[in-house]
């Protein structure tokens, strides 16, 4: 009891935390959801894949297909490229634990490389030593949204007959040479899980310039399990109290006293919108895929991400004006930054990443300051407790990955987050942070 009027005091006290936040929704895509689904639209079928795939094509340049998870977008592509069982796809040792479960449930072997510190990306060096007789694919993750080094990726892909596909989970609207990514490759996946660019609150997406890979896709996607009523209700309910609570000013304090009257009065719906996930992501920790895999994305978050897409230049360019910004003050600080070709590559900015040398000195001072920090990307094989063995990961086999793990923290980007809100917490913790000796690698 003291614990919860201890949390509730100092929720009620602390200032407004942009902690969790991903997804761009807003009242008005929550009253125009209901409102479509008021004329007929449902809550599994209808026309709204159609639509936003169709929009996703016009984003991207791209053919698009939509899938119920980002990992079964991977999945899909894996199997619509055919590839020999015990194939290998060659991915970067720093990544999330369900990209691996999609090549294994795709009857694939993951095998991981290095990557460079510079961009958290797969070195394409190793990557091509790393292939044998038996590699089938390269997996070029865009870490955080930051480009990979596509020229040497797509080279190497060229030169060995093996097809390089793009990991965008990260990476909606990052840009290269002024294109938008998602036509580089013969094939690339995105996730709009609710952390992402924007949200359907599960889902993912393929583009593919093929035309005769996005028949397969579309084909594999035809025959793909719609979702459960229970899963895609919970999962839109999740999604209208994200997109209601969450996307807001004030926001974790509002989320942390809901959840709090949500468990205490014992909510039995209420909570089920909260925990629907956590039996399978305990599952995907042990690097397991759900058994309905891959499923449809359900025709309601299929609206909720056209409605968001439409606004994702918008808040794209405010992500980049905060990452600009964030670029001049954080060396200052000791910390050090991603690095990229500023003039080739736009990064999309998921969240910013940065290095420090002490990473529990920075968490306690961003929290302090409302900033909560975010922790991706902390285990090769995202997140950390996930089991490393099961998806194949050597510890000790990618060096540069385990040390990222040990430096790295991000700031979530969100368009309530302001450069005046920013440079209040780097004044008011400068002199803490100032006095940190820069990272060392
Ligand atoms: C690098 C990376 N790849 C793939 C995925 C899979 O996306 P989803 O959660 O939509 O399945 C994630 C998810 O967080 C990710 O971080």
């Amino acid at each position: 009891m003291v614990t919860k009027i201890q949390m509730l005091l100092s929720m009620l006290a602390g200032g407004d935390a942009f902690d969790f936040v991903g997804g761009i929704a807003q009242g008005a895509d929550v009253r125009h959801i209901l409102s479509l689904h008021g004329r007929g639209e449902g809550l599994l079928e209808g026309s709204g894949n159609r639509r936003f795939e169709a929009a996703l094509a016009r984003y991207h340049q791209a053919q698009a297909v939509t899938f119920g998870a980002g990992r079964m977008a991977l999945y899909a592509i894996l199997k619509a490229m055919d590839f020999p069982a015990g194939g290998e796809v060659i991915l970067p040792g720093y990544t999330c634990v369900v990209a691996p479960a999609a090549i294994l449930r795709a009857g694939l072997r993951p095998v991981y490389v290095d990557v460079r510190i510079e961009d958290f990306n797969i070195d394409p060096e190793l990557a091509e030593k790393a292939i044998t007789a038996r590699t089938v694919a390269i997996l070029a993750q865009h870490t955080f949204g930051i480009p990979c080094r596509m020229d040497e990726l797509t080279d190497i892909g060229r030169r060995h007959g093996v097809a390089v596909i793009e990991d965008g989970a990260h990476a909606i609207g990052a840009r290269l040479d002024g294109q938008v990514l998602g036509r580089w490759t013969e094939a690339a996946f995105f996730s709009t899980q609710a952390t992402k660019m924007f949200s359907t609150e599960r889902g993912g997406y393929v583009t593919t310039p093929d035309a005769a890979l996005a028949k397969r896709l579309r084909e594999i996607q035809q025959q793909s399990a719609d979702e459960t009523p229970r899963i895609a209700g919970l999962s839109l309910l999740r999604w209208l109290y994200r997109a209601g609570l969450v996307c807001r000013p004030g926001a974790n304090r509002k989320t942390k006293l809901a959840e709090l009257v949500i468990r205490r009065f014992r909510l039995p719906l209420l909570k089920a919108v909260l925990d629907y996930e956590a039996e399978e992501y305990a599952q995907s920790l042990q690097g397991r895929c759900s058994e309905a895999f891959p499923t449809k994305l359900p025709n309601l978050m299929a609206h909720a991400g056209r409605l968001q897409l439409a606004r994702l230049e918008e808040n794209l360019a405010h992500r980049r004006r905060l990452a600009a910004f964030l670029e001049e003050s954080l060396p200052s600080l000791g910390a050090r930054l991603g690095q990229y070709d500023h003039a080739r590559a736009q990064p999309s900015w998921v969240r910013f990443p940065f290095l420090v040398e002490d990473r529990s000195a920075w968490i306690r001072n961003m929290s302090r300051h409302g900033l909560g920090p975010g922790y991706w990307l902390e285990d090769p094989v995202h997140p950390r407790g996930s089991n490393r063995q099961a998806v194949g990961y050597a510890t000790g086999s990618c060096p540069n990955a385990e040390w990222l793990c040990q430096h790295i923290l991000n700031l979530p980007l969100h368009p309530e987050l302001r450069v005046s809100r920013i440079n209040l917490w780097l004044s008011s913790c400068r002199k803490e942070i100032g006095r940190q000796k820069p990272i060392n690698s």
